[in-house]
């Protein structure tokens, strides 16, 4: 699927490959972020392996860096819009080579306001569907998702965690 791998000339690969699929590293990966800049670009290497319908959980508190990857997985995706967190509006929409639909589910008191805006469409349809908070919406998502866990290390390090889906998302 090369009309889903980012730029180079704006990527460098200066990052280990995502680990591989292969024995004993079925679904999980592992980085250390050592800056902002990092974390996107581990989001746009991320959104290189996305396809059309794909939905992905971001896992991790205040100030973690979830909205910091989705900017790197719409640079991955060819979006040029500045991303900025929908905290308050609960979604953005952006459009590259996929539809990105950029959740945030922190403020949310009852999954009726997601409900409300559309959530059910957009993560079936043929857009990629992220969401902040994504653990509170758990019950709204129909089939797998990538779930990103991001964790606060000392010295504005993070540790982000990926999970694939176990099963094909179609
Ligand atoms: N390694 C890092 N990864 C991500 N963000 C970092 C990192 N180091 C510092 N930061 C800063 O931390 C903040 C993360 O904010 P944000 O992405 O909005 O978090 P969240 O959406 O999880 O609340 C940003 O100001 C970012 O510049
Ligand atoms: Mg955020």
């Amino acid at each position: 699927m090369p009309d889903l791998i980012p730029d180079s000339s704006r990527f460098p690969s200066s990052l280990a490959p995502l680990p591989s699929e292969g024995e004993g590293n079925r679904g999980k990966g592992d980085f250390i972020s050592a800056s902002a800049e990092e974390t996107r670009r581990i989001g746009a290497q991320i959104a290189s392996e996305l396809k059309p319908g794909d939905c992905l959980l971001l896992v991790g508190e205040l100030g973690a860096g979830k909205t910091t990857l989705v900017q790197g997985l719409a640079q991955g995706l060819g979006i040029r819009e500045t991303v900025r967190s929908p905290t308050f509006v609960l979604m953005h929409e952006y459009h590259g080579r996929i539809p990105l639909y950029h959740f945030d589910a922190y403020r949310i008191k009852n999954l009726e306001e997601l409900l409300e805006i559309g959530f059910e469409d957009t993560v079936r349809s043929e857009g990629v569907t992220v969401i902040e908070w994504g653990e509170k919406t758990e019950q709204l998502l129909p089939r797998g998702c990538w779930r990103i866990f991001i964790e606060l290390l000392p010295d504005q390090r993070r540790r982000i965690r990926v999970e694939r889906p176990h099963a094909p998302s179609t």
